[in-house]
C-alpha cells in the first residue's frame, strides 16, 4: 500500500514555510494504519525485541500499534510530570527552547532490546533523547522506526550509529 498518499500536506503551518505532514488521513483509515504497523515492524520480526518505546504524544499512536504487531509490551516515553513513578529526565533543545522527557527507572531490565517508535523524523532531537533515556535504563536499542522522515534537516546524521527505519521520505 502506498501510505504518502495518506499523508495531507498543510502549507505554512504552524508557521509561514512549513509544510506541516498531516497524518490524520492515514490515521482514519483502518487499512492503512494496520498497514502502517505492520510495516514499522516488519524488519523486526525475528529479532528478539523485548519491546517497543515510543515517545508523547503522536509516537504512542505508533508505538501501540507496533507493540501489538510484533506481540510485545509497549513503554510510553512522557513529558515532564507525567509519569508517577521515578524517572530518568532527559533534556533536548527544540527549536525554540528546550523540551524534557522522562522514563520510569524500572521500565527496563539491562539488556532488554528495545525498538523506538515515532510518527516523525525532523532533527533527530526527540529520538535521541528518547534514546539516552532507554540506555540509562540498561536496555538495547535495536532501531529507530518512523513513519516518515524529513531528510532536509540531517535527523538521520544526529541520530549516528542508531540504525533508522523510514516508510515515507520527504
Ligand atoms: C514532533 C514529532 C516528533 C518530533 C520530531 O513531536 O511527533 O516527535 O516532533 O522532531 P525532531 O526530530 O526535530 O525532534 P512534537 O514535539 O511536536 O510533539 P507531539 O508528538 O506531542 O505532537
Ligand atoms: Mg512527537
Amino acid at each position: 500500500m502506498e501510505l504518502k498518499s495518506f499523508i495531507r500536506e498543510i502549507p505554512d503551518f504552524p508557521k509561514p514555510g512549513i509544510n506541516f505532514k498531516d497524518i490524520t488521513p492515514l490515521l482514519k483509515s483502518p487499512a492503512a494504519l494496520q498497514a502502517t504497523f505492520d510495516q514499522l515492524a516488519a524488519p523486526f520480526r525475528d529479532q528478539k525485541i523485548d519491546f517497543v518505546a515510543g515517545t508523547e504524544s503522536r509516537g504512542f499512536m505508533f508505538g501501540v500499534g507496533v507493540a501489538q504487531a510484533l506481540g510485545v509490551g509497549f513503554i510510553p516515553i512522557r513529558k515532564k510530570g507525567k509519569l508517577p513513578a521515578e524517572v530518568f529526565s532527559e533534556t533536548y533543545e527544540l527549536e525554540y527552547g528546550t523540551d524534557c522527557l522522562e522514563i520510569h527507572k524500572d521500565a527496563i531490565e539491562k539488556d532488554q532490546k528495545v525498538l523506538l517508535v515515532d510518527d516523525l523524523l525532523a532533527t533527530g532531537g526527540t529520538m535521541k533523547a528518547t534514546a539516552k533515556l532507554v540506555e540509562a535504563c540498561g536496555g538495547q536499542v535495536v532501531s529507530c522506526a518512523f513513519l516518515i522522515e524529513l531528510s532536509f534537516l540531517g535527523g538521520k546524521e544526529a541520530l549516528g550509529d542508531y540504525s533508522i527505519h523510514t516508510l515515507i521520505s520527504y
